[in-house]
């Protein structure tokens, strides 16, 4: 029996590579060749191999347009990535096509980059870094970059999901205070005593660091607006890991400017890789290339996952254990 042909789109770590290869016939992108941007060179690539299943990445183009030019061959489509706002789920599900992601291996790293962004904008570490970076520094002063401690704050986190548990965890060391705004409230073993807000204007206005969870698509969009933005305390900070589209960058550009937030981190923006220009010129905002889940332990862990759900449906011929709907 032939191997099933496995069109890879992106690059992946070594060792996904390699067992990509061992058991499909893989299509690599070892050198990452910007093919991957093109939903309809996606398809065609697809037809032209015969590709039985695709292991895509997030920001991929898997648009409804992308999963209706596949070619009947494909049986799965993977995704390196947790999440699927960049995939029609429903588009494949009407075309019979199984699509499956990556969720809990990357939680972890996740939090820890929340974490970084929420000390690197509370503590200034960006301008500290940047100021001894460019020989500006001329020494330990007493009012020098002084930032504010976490210890004692409450921490807002909006979508209590893993990620965001594990980031309460995490925050539960700093003896910070958890808040939580979610669709349902989670049980008490879950919540260890982090305090549930049904009501967004309530949790907004109870927090002094606000950390976005939210997945990405239309009915998140902005959802963190001028108006969400008022109902925070002055000098709160923000951190974003989750999906840039939650944010609106000109309101939150406005606030980091007006003081009224005091600083933000993010990792994550709206059109990804573009970066809303407003933040260029605020030293009191940190910015990450989208680090979430970049460790090497998380990223292998990613790629396994996805070829787990591959090899269920291509070589066993059963569900994959992440198939979504
Ligand atoms: C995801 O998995 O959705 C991340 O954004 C990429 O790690």
């Amino acid at each position: 029996m032939p191997k099933p042909v496995l069109l890879l789109t992106r690059k992946l770590p070594e060792a996904i590579e390699a067992r990509a290869a061992r058991d499909f016939d893989a299509r690599l992108n070892s050198t990452d060749d910007p093919w991957y941007k093109d939903g309809a060179e996606i398809a065609r690539r697809a037809a032209a191999c015969g590709a039985a299943g695709i292991l895509c990445a997030a920001g991929d183009p898997m648009g409804s347009a992308t999963i209706e030019a596949l070619p009947p061959s494909v049986k799965i489509i993977a995704t390196f990535s947790v999440g699927t706002d960049h995939l029609a789920i429903p588009a494949a599900t009407a075309r019979g096509i199984t699509v499956a992601n990556t969720p809990g291996v990357l939680s972890f790293a996740t939090a820890e980059c929340a974490f970084t962004l929420m000390l690197m904008a509370a503590r200034r570490a960006g301008e500290g870094e940047r100021l001894v970076r460019a020989r500006a520094w001329t020494g330990w002063a007493p009012t020098q970059l002084m930032g504010v401690t976490l210890e004692g704050k409450k921490l807002g986190i909006a979508g209590y999901g893993r990620i965001g548990q594990e980031l309460a965890a995490m925050a539960r060391g700093l003896r910070m205070e958890i808040h939580y705004h979610n669709r349902n409230r989670v049980p008490p073993e879950v919540e260890k005593g982090a305090i549930f807000h049904a009501d967004a204007k309530s949790f907004l206005g109870a927090i002094d660091v606000l950390s976005m969870h939210i997945p990405g698509g239309e009915a998140t969009r902005k959802w963190l607006n001028a108006e969400r933005l008022s109902w925070l305390k002055p000098g709160a900070i923000i951190v974003n890991t989750g999906r840039g589209g939650t944010v609106d960058d000109v309101a939150l550009v406005t606030a980091l400017s007006s003081g009224h937030i005091r600083a933000a981190g993010l990792d994550v923006y709206d059109g990804e890789p573009a970066v809303h220009e407003g933040y260029f010129g605020l030293e009191n905002v940190a910015l990450l290339p989208h680090l979430g889940s970049a460790t090497e332990e998380t990223r292998n862990a990613m790629g396994h996952r996805a070829l787990d759900n591959l090899d269920a449906v291509l070589l066993r011929g059963t569900i994959a254990r992440d198939a979504l709907k």
